[in-house]
């Protein structure tokens, strides 16, 4: 373990006894496995303000096993109270994760992650220290209820926030139900980034079996924490690190198991970020290609019809991946210290939950659950969830764009009545990407016109360069790259330029002449981007694109090389 720095190595030890001591703790207290608790606590972080008594359950578990837990902070964000979005400060929070996972006289850590960008953040910093992790959530949140129908943040808040622009329903009501969408702690509780990553995790080998969906209100979640806390101090004694679980093979398997729950699209950037840390051959190819062949079996919202408690009545992640052991990678190491196969060895589905959980025989579709679409529009790739199309036939569509150069702009001009819109027309965002925005917010659900929605319109095409939450929905194509603000086509977009779209054969195409482009790209000038100073700046200049994860420049691993796989 090193130690503070002042020349003098006795001297170190002598003044770090002292500040232990200082702490409470004896000479003998220290030779035991050290972990420390990444507490990320906060009143304003909304999804975390309830982790503290797990805390306390994860110290229990440290000590039955003979370690000592120590907590320390990082920076804890949730999505919902953070300016302009959360996605700007994820790689700032895996710095922070990193460093002090690092600088601290820590043997392992216990990271509780749970809002949208926490836990990606805390992997992509885990992996990098590389001494031994288990991620912990908060866990999801149970359903939410009105009038007879399950409430799920925040799929309804944006469903029924549409009808209430439409019309459909009162200021009452849209108050009411207001005041149930969130209606325990917990993270939201579908099938959106929050859930999807805490999935991907458990695939991926670095959390315990079954403490993604496990309700944030339940018991069993406290006896998780405290299992956590055992299985920290073992996986140091054993000595596994991340880059030991993480392999090629573990993220294959974290990356079907997004496919198979027909996941959010904000874990392509996520989990890209994670693999390229560890140099991995991950990239938009491979997403392609395992969603091809991954049948979505799990029936959850956006796409499906139930939600986080629901699966965890039905076995959780353990029943998803059990059904889908023969396409999984089964030998992988996990932070049990056993195989993801050995972890499901004992699971079985209840038929009661075969609605939940479909056989992999009779999957509820059978590819697909993030399309990557390919084409002049988006050279380096955009995405759109197909099975979250609500309009089905707008998956072939050539339509005229309406296009906006800004989310400002977007927001004043989307509801003007003289906006030259149809249901056939293609709304265009521009500069909403990494650099552009910055920090690429969700805003790629644009919202539908309210003199359409007003003439029963519920979707429609949608392109744009940054993200959507995990809980959206409709005909929405994110993370064009390269974005507007960096030169990427989307930016040559004009008004009335025709765009065709072809999920079923992966394309996006502006049909607009090469000639005319190359003109357009000539009289093209950046837009004013460069924050002047502080984070937003070194944000700016070094984050990279959505298909390469949009992590730094500098925190990839620095033999990365990656090689194509398939061409499609
Ligand atoms: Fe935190 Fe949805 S607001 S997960």
């Amino acid at each position: 373990m090193g130690k503070t720095s002042y020349g003098d190595n006795e001297f170190s030890e002598f003044i770090r006894m002292a500040f232990r001591r200082h702490l409470g703790h004896d000479e003998s207290d220290f030779e035991k496995p050290v972990i420390g608790i990444c507490n990320t606590f906060s009143e304003i972080n909304h999804c975390h303000s309830h982790i503290k008594p797990l805390v306390e359950a994860i110290k229990q578990g440290v000590i039955m096993e003979g370690g000592i837990p120590l907590e320390f902070p990082t920076i804890s964000i949730g999505e919902m109270f953070t300016s302009p979005t959360t996605m700007l400060y994820r790689n700032l929070v895996a710095m922070d994760t990193e460093e002090m996972i690092k600088a601290q006289p820590i043997d392992g850590t216990v990271l509780i992650g749970g809002c949208d960008k926490m836990t990606p953040a805390q992997l992509m910093g885990a992996v990098s220290a590389n001494k031994p992790a288990i991620l912990f959530t908060g866990g999801p949140m149970a359903n939410g209820e009105y009038k007879g129908k399950t409430l799920g943040a925040c799929s309804d808040c944006r469903h029924y926030w549409q009808e209430y622009k439409a019309g459909t329903i009162s200021e009452t009501e849209i108050n009411e139900i207001n005041a149930r969408l969130a209606p325990t702690a917990g993270h939201c509780m579908v099938m959106g980034s929050a859930s999807t990553i805490s999935a991907c995790a458990e695939a991926l080998g670095m959390m315990l079996p079954g403490a993604a969906a496990t309700p944030a209100t339940m018991n069993e979640r406290m006896r998780l924490a405290k299992e956590t806390g055992k299985a920290i101090v073992r996986l140091v004694k054993q000595n596994i690190r991340p880059a030991e679980i993480i392999t090629e093979r573990a993220m294959e398997n974290a990356i079907r198991l997004l496919m198979a729950i027909g996941g959010s699209t904000n874990a392509v950037i996520h989990l890209t970020a994670i693999a390229r840390r560890l140099g991995l051959n991950i990239d938009l190819n491979t997403f392609e290609e395992i969603s091809r062949s991954t049948p979505i079996i799990a029936n959850i919202r956006p796409n499906g019809k139930y939600q986080m408690e629901d699966l965890y009545y039905a076995g959780g992640i353990p029943a998803v991946l059990k059904e889908m052991a023969p396409l999984l990678n089964l030998d992988e190491l996990t932070v049990t210290g056993m195989t993801l196969g050995e972890n499901i060895k004992n699971v079985e589905i209840d038929p009661v939950y075969r609605d939940i959980i479909a056989p992999l025989d009779k999957p509820l579709h059978n590819s697909g659950g993030i399309a990557v679409l390919k084409g002049n529009l988006c050279p380096d790739g955009a995405l759109i969830k197909p099975k979250a199309v609500i309009d089905k036939k707008l998956l072939k569509h050539k339509g005229k764009a309406v296009v906006f150069s800004s989310i400002q702009e977007m927001e004043n001009r989307i509801n003007d009545p003289d906006l030259e819109v149809t249901p056939d027309s293609i709304l265009v965002l521009q500069n909403a990407g990494p650099v552009g925005a910055p920090g690429m917010p969700e805003a790629g659900m644009i919202p539908i016109p309210e003199k359409l929605l007003k003439m029963g319109i519920r979707d429609m095409v949608r392109i744009s360069d940054c993200r959507m939450s995990g809980t959206a929905f409709g005909t929405v194509i994110l993370h064009a790259a390269p974005e507007a603000a960096v030169g990427g086509p989307i930016g040559l977009i004009r008004d009335g330029d025709w765009i065709e779209l072809d999920v079923e054969n992966r394309k996006l195409e502006l049909l607009v002449s090469e000639e005319e482009l190359e003109e357009r790209r000539q009289n093209w000038h950046p837009p004013k981007i460069s924050a002047e100073r502080g984070y937003t700046w070194l944000y700016q200049q070094h984050v990279l694109q959505a298909n390469e994860g949009c992590d730094f420049d500098f925190m990839q691993d620095k033999n990365l090389n990656l090689k194509k796989r398939l061409a499609y």
